[in-house]
């Protein structure tokens, strides 16, 4: 707004018999809100405070009247029995033009429906939506920025380029690997003939099946165990890349995972990469939350070789489920990606990381990471406290600080061992597993109960002792997180409900 528009602005708005000190506040609140948009478009950067509910709204408003085909939801037309052409300013007759059916749709996506991209490219700009290609174009400036100076991951490497995807976790990492087969990477060669991941083991099925969706054999790198910690094999991986040498396409460890098992050796995997020219993509799925994983994410990027970093926007910036943001110290890998996603894509979760990030703003963001440092200086003394009440005892994986593990292997009633072996373990499993029911049913959600000796088959493989990372844990155990978003409230809570469920469950045994 210049000069001449405020001048004209506080005239009008005189002639409404507005008093003159009236109309200066009000339009000292318009100028202050359009200096808050004016950043955003030249800076391009997460806002240092977050903006109010209105602000956003008028900002998605205004960028949605971008987009052409602005109409009015179609239930509403059926309603009307006269039609005014001359209102029509756009006349769409492809067969999709953004018509939305439903207002209360509309109004869910404040409008925008064209969705972002086009069939060829994700990150392309959609000719009919201007406004759609803004907004995905600013989330993800907004998004890196966060991760660079929220979360740590380096302008230079690891957060040097990104890409949004509309996709979990999992499919993202499908998308990725796909792309890297397809187009090859920086320093790979005949990437097209390669058709095996190594995946160091993690008890989580999302990424195993992310490999099989690519059309891509996983083949499951065994972990060691250190302590209580369930830690990268190294010398099973260096193995397992000779053995399938010109044939392994990547390499997936893990950064954010479930107790006992701990971040992968990110920095001493992406050397073994580098070494021996395969790709590496990182399952960094809520990892983005903890200071010290990013770190070593920065640092296996420097020391070795990293393709991509698949992080969920879920996860790490509380938003509703559907969306990732992939990071690469590669361009070139980042652009691949973006031309392998198959035809245009839902703009909805980039609308969601969009509200969220304006809300939040980078101090917000700070704070959310804060609050869970907070939370950690006594989390796991306290859950440890009522694991000691009850004879068991804290898992010992100071390298994991997001998830944190207790054992439960005093749940199980004590029973004769001269029973069959499978009916003592079966027995064993079905006594700790209701621990987990009746913690659920306590309204306490998150927490896994993981028996010994448990057997899963996933896409035809079998893990033994499935939900450890590992054959043969030692201990039944149960883990928590302590998680971004969490609350002191809940997490009291939650510490008074397990030390009641634990009273309850012993006293009925
Ligand atoms: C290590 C890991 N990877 C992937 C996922 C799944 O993410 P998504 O459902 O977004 O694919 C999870 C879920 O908790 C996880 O723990």
């Amino acid at each position: 707004m210049n000069d001449n528009d405020k001048e004209l602005l506080a005239k009008s708005l005189a002639a409404l018999q507005i008093p003159k000190t009236h109309v200066t506040v009000g339009l000292s609140n318009l100028i202050a809100s359009n200096k808050d948009v004016r950043s955003l478009l030249i800076h391009r950067r997460l806002p240092d405070s977050g903006w109010s509910d209105h602000e956003i709204q008028w900002f998605l408003y205004t960028v949605a009247t971008l987009d052409t085909n602005l109409k009015t939801p179609i239930s509403s037309k059926i309603m009307t029995t006269s039609s005014n052409s001359s209102s029509v300013r756009w006349c769409g007759v492809g067969e999709r033009e953004g018509r939305v059916y439903s207002n209360l749709v509309a109004q869910r996506h404040f409008g925008l429906s064209h969705g972002v991209g086009r069939s060829g490219d994700i990150t392309e700009p959609q000719p009919k939506a201007v406004g759609s290609s803004v907004l995905a174009k600013l989330t993800l400036l907004m998004v890196m920025d966060g991760v660079r100076r929220g979360s740590g991951l380096h302008a230079q490497t690891a957060a040097a380029h990104g890409i949004l995807l509309p996709l979990c976790t999992g499919m993202s990492m499908a998308l990725v690997l796909s792309s890297l087969r397809e187009s090859g990477a920086t320093s790979c060669s005949n990437t097209k003939e390669r058709d095996v991941v190594l995946w160091s083991r993690i008890d989580q099925k999302s990424c195993f099946k992310a490999v099989t969706a690519a059309g891509l054999t996983c083949v499951v790198v065994p972990t060691a165990r250190n302590g209580d910690c369930v830690v990268t094999d190294m010398d099973a991986m260096c193995a397992a890349i000779k053995q399938y040498k010109g044939r392994v396409l990547a390499v997936i460890t893990t950064t954010s995972c479930f107790a006992p098992r701990v971040p992968d050796s990110v920095d001493e995997v992406a050397k073994l990469c580098q070494e021996f020219d395969v790709c590496h993509v990182v399952n960094n799925a809520y990892g983005l939350q903890c200071a010290v994983t990013c770190k070593r994410i920065n640092r296996a990027c420097v020391v070795g070789r990293v393709d991509a970093v698949v992080c969920s926007t879920d996860k790490n910036f509380l938003v509703p489920v559907g969306g990732a943001i992939v990071m690469s110290p590669s361009d070139t890998v980042i652009h691949n990606i973006g031309t392998m996603y198959a035809g245009r894509a839902s703009a909805s979760p980039m609308v969601d990381l969009f509200i969220t990030l304006l809300s939040m703003g980078l101090s917000g963001y700070k704070k959310l990471l804060e609050q869970r440092q907070v939370m950690l200086t006594t989390f796991p003394v306290r859950l440890n406290q009522v694991a000691e009440k009850y004879g068991e005892r804290m898992l010992a994986c100071p390298s994991n600080s997001i998830s944190f593990g207790i054992t439960v292997d005093g749940l199980a009633r004590p029973r004769r061992r001269d029973e069959d072996e499978n009916d003592y373990l079966q027995a064993v499993e079905k006594d700790i597993s209701r621990f987990g029911a009746m913690l659920f049913s306590r309204c306490v959600s998150g927490t896994r109960i993981v028996p010994r000796c448990v057997t899963n088959t996933i896409g035809g493989q079998e893990f033994l002792g499935f939900g450890s990372s590992c054959d043969d844990y030692p201990h039944a155990y149960m883990t928590a997180a302590c998680a971004i978003g969490v609350g002191p409230d809940e997490i009291d809570e939650f510490l008074v409900r397990l030390d009641k469920t634990f009273k309850e469950f012993k006293k009925k045994q």
